[in-house]
């Protein structure tokens, strides 16, 4: 760690500790959501369990809550998901290779220590932004025996030692092991303007040799962000967040989109993919990232935000915007993804009733709750406050935002043939949607002025459990 990370490094801890308090009164912080303590959060980052812990580090803005300056790496750990600590920020922008900002990357667990792979970003003087040659996106390593403090940081590859076919857009590196040996994926973005993935090759985890590039027989947009590559129940899966592909119908509503190829073949050599999938219908999930937990299950977490996006979360003015959704098992059942929250959080559950309804039926909320609706019938109706309305009929599942709750959001629609189950995890200003077991996610921020009530309207049941909040420690820098 140079002086200047550790000087960065106790500034933003100051500024948490002065700004903590106030920010905490406001009402729309999440109770059972991870969010930034102060200024903004994007990607969840190097996801992993390590020394008995899980740790979520994340793309942090500590001194802007809208988004400008330069980007530190947060972190949490947490033994269980439900205990959270709030740990020094752990990446600071203060290498010649990450001047302007430590970019999104990945974990790798050694005996040697945790190994953070993460993108290093330099802003050119002149024209930034320009493609060709505005920025340099380099890959860095930083080596942490603790994985609270890096011990050492070091630049691998820069602009020049990826494919000459690229534009400066190279980022994200995610790395796994596998056959003993590693493997590195990266997001880059083609002179042409096509996404791909770069796969890296590496036998001692420092050198790395690019030997191959998965990318489709059609142009699907001009960037990959967070790519991702893993194994999900006998299925090879490549992930990862495309920018520039066009809004088609109830498809790629947002301005940036987030799913899934299954890949058959090796993506080593040869290899074709099947069709894409989203992961999530709402307004706001992208750049999830996976880890496999010691029990051997597929972790994802996304961040409950979007970039680019034109609205502003009213949390801004209070300091703080974004969260990350819960984390969700994922399972490959032969043909899609099912995502489901991961079990741990039932232990939230505090209190609960249940509901029948067959026509109109009306119950009581707590600020937080998990609802768990079977439908018997090819309409229903859901009225959350007064500040969400979720939809069924004519084989369209439609989440509502009212003007207020929206900020300028009106609605997103999933394609559901026959809805059985819905689950909602619904928090002071987010609301998750599992349809079918998790066939479809839905996830966005709400900022309703009541949500003390859920009216049910239709043919089924219900079973509405109260949330409880999770624990957040703030430690010291
Ligand atoms: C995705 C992303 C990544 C990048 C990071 C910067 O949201 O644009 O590609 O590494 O955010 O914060």
């Amino acid at each position: 760690m140079n002086a200047l990370n550790r000087d960065l490094c106790k500034l933003v801890g100051r500024v948490e500790a002065a700004d903590l308090s106030k920010i905490n009164s406001d009402p729309y912080r999440l109770k059972f959501h991870l969010m930034p303590p102060v200024g903004w959060m994007n990607d969840p980052n190097g996801l992993c369990w390590y020394h008995g812990n899980y740790h979520v580090y994340f793309q942090y803005r500590p001194f802007s809550p809208d988004g400008s300056g330069n980007v530190f790496w947060g972190h949490w750990t947490s033994p269980d998901f439900l205990n959270w600590t709030q740990q020094p920020v752990f990446l600071c922008p203060s290498d010649t290779w990450d001047l302007h900002g430590v970019y999104s990357g990945s974990a790798l667990v050694t005996e040697e220590g945790l190994y953070l792979y993460y993108t290093g970003n330099v802003k050119y003087q002149g024209d930034h932004d320009y493609i060709h040659t505005g920025r340099g996106h380099n890959t860095a390593l930083a080596i942490s025996k603790d994985g609270i403090k890096a011990d050492s940081n070091q630049l691998l590859l820069e602009n020049k030692d990826y494919p000459d076919n690229l534009t400066c857009h190279v980022r994200d590196p995610k790395v796994w092991e596998e056959d003993g040996r590693f493997y590195m994926v990266l997001g880059a973005r083609t002179k042409e303007d096509r996404g791909e993935i770069l796969v890296y090759e590496s036998e001692d985890k420092v050198n790395w040799n690019h030997i191959n590039t998965i990318t489709t027989p059609h142009v699907f947009g001009y960037m990959w962000e967070c790519p991702d590559l893993f194994v999900l129940d006998g299925q090879c899966i490549v992930a990862l967040s495309p920018q520039g592909v066009s809004q088609d119908g109830n498809h790629y509503q947002n301005v940036y989109s987030c799913g899934y190829f299954p890949l058959y073949g090796d993506f080593r050599g040869e290899y074709t993919l099947g069709a894409f999938t989203e992961s999530d219908l709402g307004f706001d999930y992208y750049a999830p990232q996976t880890f496999e937990a010691p029990d051997g299950r597929r972790i994802v977490i996304g961040w409950m935000g979007m970039p680019d996006a034109d609205y502003t979360n009213p949390t801004e003015k209070n300091g703080w915007q974004h969260g990350m959704s819960v984390p969700r098992e994922l399972h490959w059942n032969g043909e899609q993804i099912l995502a489901t929250p991961i079990k741990e959080l039932e232990a939230l559950r505090s209190g609960m009733h249940q509901v029948t309804f067959s026509g109109e039926e009306k119950c009581a909320l707590e600020e937080g709750a998990d609802i768990c609706i079977e439908n018997k019938s090819n309409q229903l109706h859901v009225q959350l406050g007064d500040g969400a309305e979720i939809v069924y009929e004519n084989n369209l599942l439609i989440l509502k935002l009212t003007d207020k709750s929206g900020y300028g959001r009106t609605e997103r629609v999933a394609e559901v043939k026959a809805l059985q189950k819905l689950r909602i995890l619904m928090d002071t200003s987010a609301l998750e949607l599992f349809i079918n077991d998790g066939q479809q996610v839905m996830t966005s921020r709400w900022y309703p002025d009541h949500a003390d009530t859920i009216a049910f309207r239709g043919e089924g049941s219900a079973v509405v459990y109260n949330m409880d909040a999770m624990e957040m420690i703030y430690s010291e820098a």
